[in-house]
């Protein structure tokens, strides 16, 4: 047998936050885990609506009236709440139930997901180069083009399966009004893109109650890596998002869908679409529960400015690079302190 080199003190880290959080006597944020937040945001309730219902109505003045909207909404914001989406209400609710019930289970059997499904804590390191540690437990795997799913809940692999297929397919639609809003031929974005094989990633964020919110975070500021990320949650605030420099408290209903546009969106477009940037914070009284839905191109696909716009703008702005390439030079966090958006950014001399 070899020695196997291990800490000393057995690190507070190694257990789920969410037991950390359950442990009586926590008063205090562990060091591993403390991060200044920037100033709190402020509420805005002019995040830009889109209802959904006016992309099938077949009637094209309000069609091109809704395109617009949605291309203005991820060029300014990077972020809309969609409504009347048709998901109904019982399947984002018992998804997030589901969720919850994932994370209720006890750990060894959380622990016992295997590969490609993962589940656990997680650190980042900071702009300042520091490794800190999140206030929060993630579970997180691919739905497309192969769909996984933990065996428990029993209940969960049915309503994911829906909720991915119904998600893909509004995620099309929306993509096809951006299309259009860019003035790309039509099929262009489908192909480049491979949309056909595109990966879709489901990740479930549980952020236990915080004895001290402003020292810890359950997610830093960051923009997501495919191009329309969903975001469904049981109601408790903490996300918030940058608009014009300022961080802004979302708000959006609980059957609402946020949508923000991600990082490839913003490649594709050759920077018109901006990339919405978020975080999110944690609180002292009540877990709050994410179901963050990254719809994005083929893992295989390589994201380039479209060509058409690049001649149009006369410049491109990002290089291209493969997706599966762009999520796992995200994941190595080998980035010093930059972005991947940032390191892909061509700066005129
Ligand atoms: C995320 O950015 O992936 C999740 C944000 C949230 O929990 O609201
Ligand atoms: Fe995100």
């Amino acid at each position: 047998q070899h020695p196997v080199a291990t800490s000393v003190e057995p690190s507070i880290v190694n257990s789920s936050v969410k037991v950390l959080a359950e442990s009586t006597d926590l008063k205090s944020v562990p060091s591993e885990f403390s991060f200044v937040n920037e100033p709190t945001g402020s509420n805005s309730d002019s995040i830009p609506i889109i209802d959904f219902t006016l992309f099938t109505s077949g009637n094209p003045d309000q069609m091109s009236k809704v395109i617009q909207e949605l291309g203005k909404a991820c060029e300014e914001w990077g972020f809309f709440v969609l409504v009347n989406h048709g998901i109904p209400e019982t399947l984002i609710q018992g998804i997030i139930d589901a969720a919850k019930e994932f994370f209720d289970l006890p750990e060894d059997e959380k622990q016992n997901v295997s590969d490609p499904i993962k589940y656990g804590n997680g650190s980042v390191i900071t702009t300042s180069n520091q490794k800190i540690f999140l206030w929060k437990d993630l579970l997180k795997f691919p739905l497309h083009p192969e769909f996984h799913c933990p065996v428990k809940p029993p209940n969960l692999r049915e309503i994911l399966f829906e909720y991915a297929e119904r998600s893909r397919s509004i995620a099309k639609t929306l993509l096809q009004g951006l299309s259009e809003n860019l003035g790309l031929e039509e099929g262009y974005m489908e192909e480049a893109l491979k949309l056909d094989t595109s990966f879709q990633l489901f990740a479930a964020n549980f952020y236990p109650p915080c004895p001290q919110p402003d020292q810890a975070i359950g997610l830093p500021p960051h923009t997501d890596y495919g191009l329309l990320t969903f975001l469904i949650h049981n109601g408790v605030p903490g996300l918030q998002i940058e608009y014009n420099g300022k961080w802004f408290n979302t708000n959006s209903p609980q059957n609402a869908i946020l949508v923000n546009t991600a990082d490839q969106l913003e490649i594709f477009s050759n920077g018109k679409y901006k990339s919405g940037k978020h975080r999110a914070l944690v609180n002292k009284e009540a877990t709050r529960i994410s179901i963050v839905i990254a719809n994005g191109p083929a893992a295989d696909a390589i994201v380039s400015p479209a060509s058409q716009l690049v001649q149009r703008d006369g410049r491109q702005l990002y290089r291209p690079m493969e997706y599966k390439e762009y999520m796992e030079t995200q994941h190595n966090n080998r980035l010093n302190g930059k972005t991947n958006l940032e390191l892909l950014r061509i700066i005129d001399s």
